[in-house]
């Protein structure tokens, strides 16, 4: 169980009062990040590899942050992890480097679910290369896509595979694994967007059977920081667009320029913070992990895991909160029994009021919310929403609590009401 009132404690913004709801767009950040990134600017603050104290506490501060990003996302080793500006670039980065070997006749396959940062990267790298696009559909009834339907759509000619761990826009938790074997049976590599999912459950990057996997520190809890996990002997062996004097091994030949090494610091602090859940209010729900036992790894697993079962009470009360308000439609999935297929991201729909005026009346009272697509483009326009302003999106993250919904659920009867 965790204890809501000492985990709010930690994060001053949430000391506005305000409902925040906000948080797939960007997460609130808990004292352990600004502590980390003041410290490393008064106290450690110069670049990479030089001879002279504090450059070597620097670089140890960033060693520091990546053997802590390897345990939270269960990497083989902290070399597997390149840090870098953001999720976007990094996949373009990486986009960039895969597509090199392909071919006219090389195939891809892509979701309609997924954040365009991990579509249009692809796309575009598909379209330099003459490379051929097969489109993995969702059923816009409930917002999931099923594995059968992605092993129809690999054959040998098939390059990659890249699809979302969670979705952005509609919550849904995608199967991963599944993914991994339909793509690695017809030879494919499979490159994962976790932006979404990581705030919200467990990651295990060899459970998970993924190639690569990307996510954003600013979306669990931390600075505006990108992460790249890849499997070593991709990292190595993959073409890297790199500066001569850059080192050639993982990760230095991806981490290209100077690093913000402020934010690598304050992810840390981040991932010391979920650590110090794990400890707390953890309990037994440590997960069987594959892979390392080490450092950090069974605290941040375990505070993955509390934070997993915790948000599957706030998606019921989202649900119950939501269904309470007339002509108000609700996209992704509603059944509570499918839950552990969802996070608690909803987005919907209400009659007779447009998205930007809900969000801006919820604005208004004190409730933070988003609206339009998210940049998950493909779900508005399957959807039949891309012109009508999209959907509201409310996201909780183990911060909010139930009350918090109930309120929102209030507000929200008014404003049909309206
Ligand atoms: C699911 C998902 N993928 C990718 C991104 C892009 O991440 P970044 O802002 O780090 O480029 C986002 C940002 O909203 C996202 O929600």
């Amino acid at each position: 169980m965790l204890d809501l009132e000492a985990i709010r404690s930690r994060f001053p913004a949430l000391a506005s009062g305000d409902v925040i709801l906000d948080n797939p767009g960007g997460t609130q950040v808990p004292r352990a990040v600004t502590d980390r990134i003041v410290r490393y600017l008064h106290e450690t603050n110069a670049n990479h590899g030089g001879a002279f104290p504090t450059s070597r506490a620097s670089d140890e501060v960033v060693a520091g942050a990546r053997s802590a990003v390897a345990d939270f996302l269960g990497a083989a080793r902290p070399e597997e992890i390149a840090f870098g500006p953001n999720m976007t670039t990094l996949t373009f980065q990486m986009a960039r480097s895969l597509s090199r070997e392909w071919k006219p006749g090389d195939e891809i396959v892509l979701t309609r679910l997924d954040h365009d940062a991990n579509v249009s990267p692809w796309l575009l790298a598909a379209a330099d290369r003459g490379a051929t696009v097969r489109w993995l559909d969702f059923d816009p009834a409930d917002c999931t896509w099923n594995v059968e339907h992605l092993r129809s759509l690999v054959c040998e000619r098939t390059k990659l595979v890249a699809v979302g761990w969670a979705s952005n826009s509609v919550g849904t938790v995608n199967d991963v694994a599944g993914a991994a074997e339909a793509a690695h049976a017809a030879g494919a590599l499979l490159y994962v967007d976790a932006v979404h999912y990581a705030p919200h459950g467990p990651i295990d990057v060899a459970l998970a059977g993924a190639d690569f996997l990307a996510c954003s520190a600013y979306k669990f809890f931390g600075p505006h920081l990108g992460i790249l996990w890849g499997r070593y002997d991709l990292l190595e062996r993959t073409f890297a667009y790199k500066v001569r004097p850059a080192g050639d091994a993982p990760p230095d030949r991806w981490e290209t320029g100077t690093q913000s090494f402020e934010a690598i610091a304050g992810t840390l602090g981040a991932l010391e913070y979920l650590a110090w859940v794990g400890e707390s209010f953890g309990g037994d729900a440590l997960p069987a992990l594959a892979g390392r036992h080490e450092g950090r790894r069974p605290a941040l697993a375990s505070a993955m895991t509390a934070i997993r079962a915790y948000e599957a009470t706030l998606s019921r009360a989202l649900l119950e909160a939501l269904d309470a308000v007339p002509g108000l439609a609700v996209r992704g999935l509603t059944d509570p029994l499918r839950f552990d297929e969802r996070v608690p991201t909803f987005s919907f729909t209400l009659s007779g009021h447009s998205p930007r005026a809900i969000a801006e009346e919820l604005g208004r009272r004190g409730f933070r919310v988003w609206d339009g697509n998210y940049y998950a483009v493909g779900v508005t326009e399957r959807l039949g929403l891309e012109g009508t302003g999209g959907m509201v999106r409310v996201g909780a993250v183990h911060y909010n609590t139930p009350e918090e919904i109930h309120r929102l659920g209030t507000v929200l009867r008014e404003i049909a009401r309206s």
